[in-house]
């Protein structure tokens, strides 16, 4: 079994909370990591790369359990207009941080970097021209950011995309985004192929999201058809919440506006609010222990169905096919 995998099967669930900007940070790490998923934040987070360091040693207190610490991940956007990426790498290896989720760009010498403390590196990617540079540069699985996925999400059917991607890619580990949302939705990643689900809106609306209770209380009254795919907000299609772009003077029904906020990026996030297809199943701002609680029931209630169907299926008829 390889480290990736070896890591993800020592999990509760086999669920990653994923990296949100303006929401994940040592609060919601260390809850998701002690319940049982792994927990991940954007070293982008924090202001410098001395408050990311700070951040790691909160969340390896928060995790150590007298045995071995509990795992969890850090996001690296790996890009030329993050000035502090090679800064907050070291200080990742320097603390070996068990799982770096990278985006962007997806660099042999980061991988090497990583594998050289035991680390493990996911890449995320909205297409298979990015899935396949990933492979090349040595990765140890990759996140597949699907259609309704919240942030930057891809237009791909989770279901096509990892399919083609496992044909390209056997033994690594697939990590599979975009609405996932409940229990049965894991299992449904699980059976669709991938080793693990990764589930970023449903963890906004947790106590220890740090989103502010406006944020989450529009979660929990969107629905899908609240969710609005454009690329007005940073120049790159991503998916947002109606209400939260008319707040912001945008029109969600007319052309893309022509709008740069580039520089002016984090602000946009902090007032135009990104979330998933997901948002209709989502009733209630739980504690994160409870989520993964509930989460764990209803996954095995999908097993207990799939196992169900594995009985109806009558043999004889299998070795006539056969
Ligand atoms: C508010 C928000 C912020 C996000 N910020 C980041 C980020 O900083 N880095 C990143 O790699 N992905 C980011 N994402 C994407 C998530 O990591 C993940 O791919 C996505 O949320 C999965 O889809 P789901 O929200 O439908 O579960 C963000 C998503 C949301 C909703």
């Amino acid at each position: 079994m390889t480290r990736a995998k070896a890591l993800l099967d020592g999990l509760r669930l086999p669920v990653i909370a994923a990296p949100m900007f303006l929401v994940s940070g040592p609060a919601l790490v260390i809850a998701a990591s002690r319940a049982g998923v792994l927990g991940t934040f954007p070293a982008l987070n924090q202001r410098s790369t001395e408050g990311f360091r700070d951040w790691l040693e909160e969340i390896e207190a928060g995790l150590s359990t007298g045995a071995a610490a509990l795992p969890y991940g850090v996001n690296l956007i790996v890009h030329k207009t993050n000035p502090r990426v090679e800064a907050d790498l070291r200080v990742c290896v320097e603390k070996r941080v068990p799982v770096i989720i990278t985006s962007l760009g997806a660099v042999p010498d980061l991988v090497k970097a990583v594998h050289s403390y035991g680390g493990v590196v996911l890449h995320d990617v909205i297409n298979m021209r990015h899935a396949a540079k990933a492979i090349e540069a040595g990765v140890d699985g990759l996140v597949l950011v699907s259609a309704g996925a919240g942030g930057h999400a891809g237009t791909n059917s989770p279901f096509a995309f990892v399919s083609e991607v496992r044909r390209i890619f056997p033994q690594g580990v697939i990590a599979l985004a975009g609405a996932i949302t409940t229990g049965r939705h894991v299992a449904a990643a699980i059976a669709a192929g991938a080793d693990v689900a990764y589930m970023g809106t449903r963890f906004i609306a947790t106590e220890e999201g740090a989103a502010p209770p406006a944020y989450k209380q529009m979660i929990l009254d969107s629905r899908i058809s609240d969710i609005v795919y454009t690329p007005a907000v940073s120049g790159v299609h991503g998916n947002f919440m109606r209400d939260s772009l008319v707040r912001a003077g945008l029109n969600p029904d007319g052309p893309a506006p022509e709008m740069n906020m580039d520089k002016k990026e984090a602000k946009a996030w902090r007032d135009i609010w990104s979330a998933g297809h997901g948002v209709g199943g989502i009733d209630a701002v739980m504690p994160t222990q409870a989520l993964v609680a509930e989460l764990g029931a209803d996954f095995d209630c999908a097993l207990g169905e799939l196992q169900r169907w594995r009985a109806h299926a009558p043999a004889p008829a299998r070795e006539k096919v056969a």
